[in-house]
């Protein structure tokens, strides 16, 4: 079991990516209370997920016209080599997301959506019929506590410019509800107007990104002191 499950999809490095800067102060902080042992990291950025391939549409495909399937039952429907890689190149990364009791997601905005490391992780996790259970069809992630944090160079409130433009943290909602995460037990955390120090034209909004980062920080404080221990060790 890994309690905690933390993911950085940033280009950027610490120093210059605001949704490591708090995905980072969530993790110290839960690792504070709750140690090591069951943290888990993966940083999609400086290790991309491979794109999938034919092969891999190739296996989905043949897997979904048996329904739901047990995931043990999978490699009995892989042909050849080519699916046998992809299938070894996705199971590890939806065991990890099953083993974890709280994923905690940094997202950059990249053209008013995801960052394309993030979108190659979803792509390849999203196998069909990994996250249902294949004899209840019961959502398996539904326990699982999630804190995704967004962090955008401009800012898409109601009456903003850009209202409308926002394809990162909606998109992200409804990605992470039909996975099966069950809706109150997903936060998202936002951090707006992260350009406003570099950019001129955003300058007369510096004092709102501040706000904005100062409410950010605060509520991973809060979330990361709130969020449940691991299971009781058994030694
Ligand atoms: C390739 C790229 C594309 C971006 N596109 C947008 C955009 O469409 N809208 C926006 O508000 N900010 C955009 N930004 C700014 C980032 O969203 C902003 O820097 C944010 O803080 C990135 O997350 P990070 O600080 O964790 O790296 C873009 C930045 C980069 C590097």
């Amino acid at each position: 079991v890994t309690a905690l499950l933390h993911l950085d999809s940033s280009a950027s490095t610490t120093h210059h990516s605001t949704s490591r800067q708090l995905t980072q102060l969530f993790a110290n902080t839960w690792q504070k209370l709750h140690g090591t042992t069951h943290y888990r990291y993966r940083d999609l950025a400086a290790n991309p997920t491979p794109l999938i391939t034919s092969a891999y549409c190739a296996l989905g495909i043949r897997v979904e016209r048996h329904g739901v399937i047990p995931l043990d039952t999978v490699d009995t429907l892989v042909t050849g080599q080519a699916e046998q890689g992809e299938w070894d190149r996705t199971r590890p990364l939806i065991n990890e997301i099953l083993a974890a009791d709280t994923v905690l997601l940094g997202a950059p905005m990249y053209n008013f959506s995801v960052s394309s490391a993030l979108k190659a992780w979803i792509d390849r996790i999203s196998f069909p019929g990994a996250f249902i259970e294949p004899n209840t069809g019961e959502k398996r992630l539904r326990d699982t506590t999630t804190i995704v944090v967004c962090a955008r160079g401009g800012s898409y409130e109601p009456g903003d410019p850009r209202e409308g433009f926002d394809f990162q943290a909606p998109y992200l909602r409804k990605y992470l509800t039909n996975l099966g995460i069950a809706e109150n037990n997903l936060t998202f955390v936002n951090a707006d107007l992260t350009r406003s120090a570099d950019i001129p034209g955003l300058a007369p909004f510096r004092q709102r990104a501040a706000d904005s980062l100062a409410a950010a920080r605060d509520t991973m404080l809060e979330l990361a002191t709130r969020t449940r221990t691991a299971p009781a060790a058994t030694h």
